[in-house]
């Protein structure tokens, strides 16, 4: 059957496997999917490995999404735009790089959490690619403010620019996040914070008991900043649905046939309560 993977470093935690092979037994689809651990210096070697194999497609996670970004010979525009590819397919000699990562934080929120974003106040946190990556598909829902708050005012900055070019009728943000006074309907964290269990300095204000505070990280416990969301009332979600739904969309991208990520995302909540 046809072979995909998913290549990181590290990788044996990835729940991707899983997660595709749910999919195409709930599609009829015949695949297999693995894990690919690459070495630090090795991205492009063992990417090429797996086409000469017979490789039909990959998911890329950290650290390589830049270098799989750098590999692709043709490219989706929302790719184009994160400067970043998680989605890679081989057909005819050519590797088609796409990135499903912002679609799938949309498709969570909208679909699964059921929160529209049209017209509503949205507080992205952070700069980096993970933010950069969710800029095209969050002002696509027509959004009344985009804010981007970051440590570094120059990357918020320069996302900020960046946004102008792709909408013209959301009001565009950006600042430091000690400048941050005012609540927000839904706030999106997308800095790597989380994985040290830290938290961009918020202040109380920027919360409120309607607010959605989203985290783009999946652990297994809360993250440092949804407990903080939390302890300031607002409703809070981890990243596994994001997680689930970028997956859906590589595998649609892959197989041509959409697979149920919604009750696959109710399974997996379910297995881990
Ligand atoms: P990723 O691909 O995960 O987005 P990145 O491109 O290195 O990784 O970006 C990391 C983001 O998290 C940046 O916005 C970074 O802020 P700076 O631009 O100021 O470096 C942010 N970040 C990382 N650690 C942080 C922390 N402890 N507190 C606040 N922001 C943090």
């Amino acid at each position: 059957s046809d072979q995909y993977v998913v290549i990181g470093n590290p990788i044996a935690h990835s729940k991707s496997p899983a997660i595709h092979a749910r999919f195409a037994e709930l599609t009829g689809q015949q695949l297999d999917y693995q894990r690919l651990l690459a070495p630090l210096d090795g991205f492009a070697g063992a990417v090429h490995d797996f086409i000469a194999a017979g490789g039909k497609g990959a998911n890329v996670t950290l650290p390589f999404k830049l270098e799989a970004f750098a590999l692709s010979t043709e490219l989706s525009e929302r790719a184009k735009i994160a400067g970043a590819v998680n989605t890679l397919k081989f057909e005819h000699g050519s590797i088609y790089g796409d990135n499903t990562d912002g679609i799938g934080l949309v498709a969570d929120i909208v679909r699964n959490a059921g929160v529209s974003l049209r017209g509503k106040r949205l507080l992205l946190l952070g700069a980096g690619g993970a933010a950069r990556g969710a800029l095209l598909p969050l002002l696509q829902e027509q959004p009344a403010v985009l804010t981007i708050a970051n440590r570094t005012l120059a990357k918020a900055q320069d996302l900020q620019e960046q946004a102008k070019s792709l909408s013209d009728n959301c009001e565009l943000l950006a600042c430091r996040f000690e400048d941050l006074q005012q609540s927000f309907d839904v706030i999106i964290n997308a800095t790597s914070a989380s994985i040290n269990d830290d938290v961009p300095p918020l202040a109380a204000a920027v919360f409120n008991k309607n607010t959605l505070a989203y985290d783009m990280m999946y652990a297994a416990a809360p993250t440092a900043f949804l407990r903080l969301a939390a302890s300031h009332g607002a409703q809070c979600r981890d990243g596994l649905g994001m997680l689930v739904e970028q997956a859906a969309e590589a595998f649609a991208l892959w197989r041509g046939v959409r697979p149920p990520s919604g009750q696959v995302l109710a399974e997996m909540r379910a297995a881990l309560m």
